[in-house]
């Protein structure tokens, strides 16, 4: 920069402060600008840290101030609407999630083991219940002009066409994954129930909440047919089950039971049982190609062509000795190697990150069981898929939590699963004041509400149940005047 040019800046630097001072002299003292005054006047939150990797969106600082706003409300029990009161431990809440989670911080902080969450999608369509949070474009419009976007280039024409479709739905969830967290214990998890409408907005604020290094998975639900129809020749047969855990040190999966049913004990061998394991591997290098020799008739074994010992010279000795190497008193014949049951790492097979076996008509098919005129409640989540998440990641004596309740399928799991493993479970299900429309069919089945539905529900499939903690106090957020 030129002497002429660099004095010409500083002018211009002088003249912005003058302007500055003049329009805000109490962020000046002694005639130079004091940062902590312009802090304190702009607020803390307007020094965005360019370093900060984060999905942000308009009006995110609102959606945080409202996990932070004080919650002026409370839990009214409503004696009417409980089922088996006396005998049971299970909570429904019927009003807004937001509030519900502030309420049940006083009681249940860092008491739950499990948070299911099973929000609209977001996918613009509308259910018994609306999935469309996106914004009609004059209304986002009208939030964008406060920041004199001016002339719209194309791509800010995409981002605004995509602010309209996402924001609503953000702002909704953010806040509440926030307001989880209080609640679960140092050990629990939250599992997310979500399509692809929102799957990478979510993870990227789940990320944000729990931080990155708690994810645990995202399970692949493939939760329906190829369409044999359709006219681009693409079936989306799949949604996504995101696991977050409050701390990833301290959550297990309970893994799958393997089958050990090939495992023998022929030889009386006193490691116990054991199966034929191959002694060579696709991988290796020329230390092992060694020969093998067998004591017995001192025949040489070498790894069959291309492949490799799959252990080091060393350990012939101390496996022929020890007995889990075999060699055979005829020529011709190969050496045995055993794998014991009691060497393997793990009792337990790995979950796979794709679910397969659970089509999500199923849930349908159980909601026709129990109204055989007509299904309430459309798509209810299967509840062989929330018996497995719930018996992966929470114990017999725990709570689980639904914070999206619908149809109370997560009630109906905890039934199933407190009489099929004769477990203690304990539900909480949450669902908002959402009044049916008239050509819904719970509404043509006399039902006013979802939370009416789920209420029926809970009592149709505990009465199908016998179950060591049936029933449920129910609750509503009443606020004060
Ligand atoms: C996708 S459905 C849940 C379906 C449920 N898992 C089942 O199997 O029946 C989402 C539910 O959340 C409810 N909901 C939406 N916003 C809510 C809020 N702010 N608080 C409580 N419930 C809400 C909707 O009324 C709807 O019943």
């Amino acid at each position: 920069m030129t002497n002429k040019s660099s004095l010409l800046n500083s002018y211009k630097k002088q003249k912005q402060l003058r302007e500055l001072k003049a329009i805000l002299p109490e962020v000046f003292e002694g005639g130079v600008l004091d940062i902590q005054k312009l802090k304190a006047f702009v607020g803390e939150d307007a020094f965005i840290d360019h370093a900060n990797y984060e999905l942000s969106w308009y009006d995110k600082k609102l959606a945080l101030d409202s996990a932070k706003a004080n919650c002026d409300a409370e839990l009214v029990y409503v004696k009417d609407r409980s089922v088996l009161p006396k005998k049971s431990k299970n909570l429904f809440i019927e009003g807004d999630n937001l509030d519900a989670l502030k309420l049940l911080r006083k009681d249940y902080q860092e008491k739950i083991k499990l948070i299911y969450i099973d929000p609209p999608y977001n996918t613009g369509k509308n259910f018994a219940f609306s999935d469309n949070y996106h914004l009609a474009a004059d209304d986002y419009l009208e939030y964008l002009n406060q920041f004199n976007i001016g002339r719209v280039d194309e791509l800010t024409q995409h981002r605004i066409e995509s602010g309209e479709v996402h924001t609503q739905w953000l702002n909704m969830i953010f806040p509440r994954l926030i307001l989880t967290k209080d609640l679960l214990t140092d050990d629990g998890a939250v599992v997310i129930s979500i399509d692809e409408s929102e799957k990478n907005n979510l993870q990227l604020i789940c990320n944000e909440v729990y931080g990155e290094e708690n994810f645990v998975a995202c399970f692949i639900w493939e939760n329906r047919s190829i369409s044999n129809d359709s006219s681009n020749l693409f079936s989306t047969i799949h949604e996504y089950i995101l696991v977050y855990a409050k701390d990833k040190s301290k959550l297990k999966f309970k893994g799958e039971e393997k089958d050990f049913s090939n495992y023998s004990n022929p030889d009386d061998d006193a490691n116990g049982e054991w199966i034929p394991d191959n002694p060579s591997a696709a991988s290796g290098n020329e230390n092992s190609r060694f020969p093998i020799v067998n004591p017995i008739t001192k025949e040489e074994y070498l790894p069959p062509n291309g492949r490799y010992w799959a252990f080091s010279k060393a350990r012939v000795e101390e496996w022929t000795k020890s007995g889990k190497m075999v060699f055979p008193k005829e020529k011709g014949k190969r050496f045995l190697l055993k794998k014991y049951r009691n060497e393997l790492k793990s009792e337990k097979k790995s979950l796979s990150s794709i679910i397969t076996d659970i089509p999500g008509l199923k849930g349908t098919k159980e909601l026709k069981e129990l109204y055989p005129e007509e299904i309430p409640f459309k798509h209810p989540k299967p509840t062989d898929l929330l018996i497995f998440l719930f018996d992966q990641l929470s114990g017999k004596e725990d709570i689980v939590l639904d914070i999206f309740a619908g149809s109370a399928s997560t009630a109906h799991a905890v039934y199933k699963m407190n009489q099929s493993q004769d477990s203690n479970r304990k539900f909480i299900c949450i669902q908002k004041n959402e009044k049916l429309v008239a050509n819904t069919a719970g509404y043509k089945l006399g039902f006013s509400s979802i939370s009416d539905i789920a209420i029926d529900r809970i009592g149709r499939a505990g009465k199908l149940q016998s179950v060591n903690n049936s029933g449920v106090n129910y609750f509503k957020i009443e606020y004060s005047e």
